[in-house]
């Protein structure tokens, strides 16, 4: 099957009121996890790259890799995705490549690091916009900046007006919010409740816009069973909290369509490795610790999957030609226009 376009996949994804894993990748091993998860859950698999995964395993070498997944598993529907885009030029480049789409994370500046105006976040947004719809490419954008409510404070959590006109001035498929998360295993010093996870401005934009594809980054849950391997075997990891499967599923259940998804696998793996290096200390081909941290990360992700609602929907559509998702936005087939709900 060739790799699909997202947003046919998260349009599926609401008409059956489930959410899509967005996993990161960065080599073949991780590729190889989520495949095989996907093929055991039937599940149909965003799989997407940071700009940092893209000059870790080098373009070519990633993408190759994402279209040997998709001909070796002709009944799963994938679609390739650049994580956090940070301008128009690495959008273009990775579509250029053949994602089937993109981020532009506007919300900050070209730096990544630096919050960007409103307004400079929609130009470049809707830049991005107009370029990957005229090639039937998907794109994401954020409004509001991640980074918990404690490091970043209340003022870069998502305003739902703003959300609102976002989604208006920009057209983009899928909608990535603010409510408290952050990247990485540190994102709550306890298990996070509603002062610090957001889920109540969640959904206050899903009443806004009911029929845009929510997305929540930041969303793995840093279990404590995972947290416990590395530790056990040598690790150091500080005791802390990731965002509930069940909160994930609460915003499942209002509009969330994307989940991403890297730090669990992150620990998965380093767990599984760190405890055969500390078992068999004698071991040094690299299959004696890439297999397990493998099998490790595919349990991860089958749960996930399992969670998120979106298993056993790989064989519920046929993929439309991204020519076709092309024509779809230039003839208004695939709208770009968000319904708005009254306040
Ligand atoms: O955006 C966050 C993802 O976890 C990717 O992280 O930029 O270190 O590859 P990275
Ligand atoms: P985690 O660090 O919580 O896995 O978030 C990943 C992410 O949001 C990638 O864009
Ligand atoms: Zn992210």
């Amino acid at each position: 099957m060739p790799l699909v376009s997202m947003r046919q996949l998260l349009d599926e994804a609401a008409k059956g009121g489930y959410g899509v894993g967005a996993f990161n990748v960065n080599d073949m091993e991780q590729i190889q996890a989520i495949m095989m998860a996907a093929k055991e859950t039937k599940s149909p698999v965003i799989v997407q790259a940071s700009r940092g995964a893209r000059q870790f395993a080098e373009d070519l070498y990633l993408f190759k890799l994402i279209q040997a997944a998709a001909e070796l598993n002709p009944e799963i529907p994938i679609a390739m995705h650049q994580d956090h885009g940070n301008s128009f030029e690495t959008c273009k480049s990775a579509i250029e490549l053949g994602y089937t789409s993109v981020m532009m994370d506007g919300s900050l500046k070209e730096d990544g690091k630096t919050p960007s105006t409103f307004d400079e976040n929609v130009a470049v947004t809707k830049k991005v916009v107009d370029y990957a719809h005229e090639r039937g490419v998907t794109v994401e954008g954020e409004i509001g900046v991640l980074g918990g409510v404690e490091d970043s404070g209340l003022e870069h959590i998502t305003d739902p007006d703003q959300a609102v006109e976002f989604a208006e001035r920009t057209g983009v498929d899928a909608l990535a919010i603010a409510i408290g998360t952050s990247h990485g295993a540190y994102k709550f010093n306890k298990k996070p409740d509603g002062s610090v996870l957001k889920m109540d401005v969640l959904i206050a934009i899903h009443k806004r816009l009911p029929n845009t594809h929510l997305v929540m980054h930041g969303s793995s849950s840093v279990p404590k069973d995972l947290q416990d391997i590395v530790n056990k075997y040598g690790g150091k990891l500080k005791e802390t909290w990731g965002v509930p499967v069940e909160e994930i599923q609460l915003g499942i259940r209002n509009g969330v369509r994307k989940v991403n998804v890297d730090t669990d696998n992150r620990l998965a793996i380093t767990g599984a490795i760190r405890k055969v290096l500390w078992e068999t200390p004698e071991k040094f081909d690299p299959r004696d610790y890439m297999k397990p941290a493998r099998e490790a990360m595919k349990k991860v992700v089958a749960l996930r999957m399992t969670q998120f609602g979106q298993a056993s929907h790989a064989s519920d559509y046929s993929p439309i030609p991204i020519t076709e998702i092309a024509k779809g936005y230039k003839d208004g087939t695939l709208t770009t226009h968000p319904l708005v709900a009254a306040k």
